[in-house]
């Protein structure tokens, strides 16, 4: 964990440390077993010395069958380091942290330096939880060198420019857990009212109840069929005002026999089966408004509807309840069943 007090400064205004349980990633990766067999992982945001990531594919290495282990560390200001894990160095017949190879960096183990980008083109599964405030640029790289990847993030990146699209055309998708999930934070971590402990060891925590895992590694998860067993009608599924579809305000009540657009909560995403539906947008912000949410009505119309419920935007998905009051949603995701 990081010690230098003004990298420690600097990463509590961007409050990035948290550290994942080696518990959290176990009951995730059991689940991608198979993807690992002669394959480099890297775990690209991780102090070795502390990473439950390294840890874990460091123990499993053999298990695993993994080819090579590679994790970098970061530090704001000083050239840091790597550390692999690759063969049986010791010579005792099996390959195991004995056998991790330090070698230094020139800098500083950001993981858009070109060192480490030459590491990334080396690895074909990047495993990690990388820094919150920088997912996006996160993934984009991912994508940008076509790798695999297994990594944590906030459920509010769904609806990111730079992610929603992603999801949407099947190029990424979520993993198994989703939710609460607790991170060991470092000591200078402010106390807070929620979401906030220290243990019988003095190790402060923080919780999160909106985290996800995000992958393009096939899984069995996505491959489930959501069980419908709704029927539409028109009283239970009022039609938006603003947009060709009807609104769904849960998961379980997505009509089996409806054909046309449904808008549906966001958690949709980690149900979703892209045999069994396929996604046509989002609401919300620009976002919405490039999707067509909003589009179908004109100035004048936004401007009356504003007039009617201040919380009215133009994107937003709205329908009128059974009393004629318009409604606003939460965000949708705007989804069809496939044939
Ligand atoms: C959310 S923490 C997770 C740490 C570790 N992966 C884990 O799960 O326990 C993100 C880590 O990324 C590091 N980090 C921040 N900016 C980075 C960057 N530009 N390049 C690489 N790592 C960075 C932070 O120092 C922090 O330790």
């Amino acid at each position: 964990m990081a010690k230098n007090s003004s990298l420690n400064n600097a990463a509590k205004a961007k409050e990035d440390e948290f550290y994942t349980q080696i518990r959290d990633i176990e009951n995730e990766l059991k689940h991608y077993r198979n993807h690992f067999k002669e394959k480099v992982v890297l775990c690209n945001c991780d102090d070795p010395q502390t990473s439950n990531f390294w840890r874990y594919f460091a123990m499993n290495f053999e298990f695993l069958g993994l080819k090579k282990l590679i994790a970098t560390h970061y530090d704001a200001e000083k050239p840091t380091y790597k550390l692999e894990l690759s063969r049986d160095v010791t010579g005792d017949g099996k390959v195991n942290e004995e056998d991790v190879v330090e070698t230094k960096f020139t800098q500083n183990g950001d993981f858009r330096s070109p060192e480490c980008i030459e590491i990334l083109k080396e690895a074909d599964i990047v495993v990690t939880n990388p820094p919150f405030s920088l997912f996006r640029e996160y993934i984009t790289q991912l994508l940008e060198y076509n790798k695999n990847f297994i990594i944590i993030g906030s459920q509010n990146n769904v609806t990111y420019r730079e992610v929603f699209p992603l999801l949407k055309d099947n190029k990424i998708w979520l993993g198994y857990h989703s939710g609460d999930m607790a991170f060991m934070v470092p000591d200078y971590y402010e106390p807070r009212e929620t979401r906030y402990w220290v243990d019988e060891n003095g190790q402060k925590w923080r919780s999160m109840g909106n985290i996800t895992w995000f992958t393009n590694l096939d899984i069995q998860k996505r491959h489930e069929e959501l069980l419908l067993y709704k029927s539409y009608n028109e009283k239970s599924y009022p039609r938006y005002v603003n947009y060709d579809g009807i609104e769904v305000n849960k998961i379980k009540d997505i009509p089996c026999d409806y054909d046309g657009v449904m808008g549906v909560p966001i958690t949709f995403l980690d149900k979703y089966n892209p045999e069994q539906f396929e996604i046509l947008g989002i609401d919300g912000g620009d976002m919405g408004v490039s999707y067509g949410v909003g589009a179908m009505l004109n100035k004048e119309q936004c401007s009356a509807l504003f007039s009617e419920h201040k919380g009215f935007r133009r994107g937003k998905l709205c329908y009128r309840d059974e009393e004629q009051k318009l409604q606003m949603c939460y965000r949708r995701i705007l989804i069809r069943r496939k044939q």
